[in-house]
């Protein structure tokens, strides 16, 4: 069975102290979740996150890491410093990034297998905007982003990601996509893993949903065979919420 999962992304919300203390509250009230629980912080949240979940079945993601290995490169944070900090996924390719921070195929390549070689586990985004969507394209769209990226992986380290299919025009928005949309591009993701690795590989894939997904939608999403969970931007930083969301998984 692949594993299932619900991941927050906390993006550029919560400084030091409000991430310490959402953190607490999650620690505290996730005790025996049913499937694999992560959290993604800034970059500085990570020491200290990581060590108050000692003991926690919470791991921990980066939302980034540089596509360099180390030296001169001002402001950014390597692969292996993350890992350092005991993170042990790193989310890339998320459609902020691509779209905000210019990350091409080719960068979020170099990223991964940076990723990879640290021992960390990429959470990988894909997915198409609205306008490709209405052009009825996001079959191509979510092709091309896995073989820019990923499809030059070996069998083996291809089952160290997971991925998440994000609507770009679902982030944020408070449109989702409706659980047959997502069924149908989830199964569509899954038959180009089968394809490229055989079945067995493309069945243990987890492949999450994300796009305003929350506490009301997630049980629905989540029901169907190729939704393995969530990727929770907005819904992730009321503990509350998370929480019910990973109820729902
Ligand atoms: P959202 O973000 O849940 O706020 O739509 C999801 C994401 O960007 O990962």
């Amino acid at each position: 069975m692949r594993t299932k999962m619900v991941a927050g992304n906390w993006k550029m919300n919560k400084n030091l102290q409000e991430g310490v203390a959402l953190a607490t509250e999650l620690k505290e009230q996730v005790k025996n979740p049913t499937c694999e629980v992560v959290i993604g912080t800034p970059f500085i949240h990570l020491a200290t996150v990581c060590e108050l979940l000692k003991g926690s079945p919470i791991k921990v993601a980066a939302e980034n890491c540089a596509d360099k290995e180390k030296g001169a490169y001002t402001g950014e944070v390597s692969a292996e410093m993350v890992a350092s900090t005991g993170a042990q996924y790193c989310i890339l390719g998320h459609s902020e990034r691509r779209a905000y921070y210019h990350e091409t195929p080719e960068i979020l390549k170099e990223k991964v297998l940076l990723a990879l070689a640290n021992g960390l586990k990429p959470i990988f985004c894909i997915g198409e905007v609205k306008e490709e969507r209405e052009a009825n394209i996001q079959n191509e769209v979510v092709k091309s982003q896995l073989e820019g990226s990923l499809f030059n992986l070996s069998a083996e380290d291809f089952g160290k990601i997971t991925l998440a299919y994000e609507p770009v025009w679902a982030i944020g928005t408070g449109l989702t996509a409706t659980p047959a949309q997502a069924q149908e591009i989830h199964a569509y993701i899954r038959s180009l893993i089968a394809a490229k690795y055989g079945e067995q590989v493309a069945q243990d894939t987890t492949i999450l949903y994300g796009g305003s997904c929350n506490e009301k939608n997630a049980a629905e999403l989540f029901a169907n065979p190729d939704v393995d969970g969530g990727l929770i931007g907005g819904a992730s930083l009321v503990a509350e919420k998370f929480t019910a969301i990973i109820a729902a998984r």
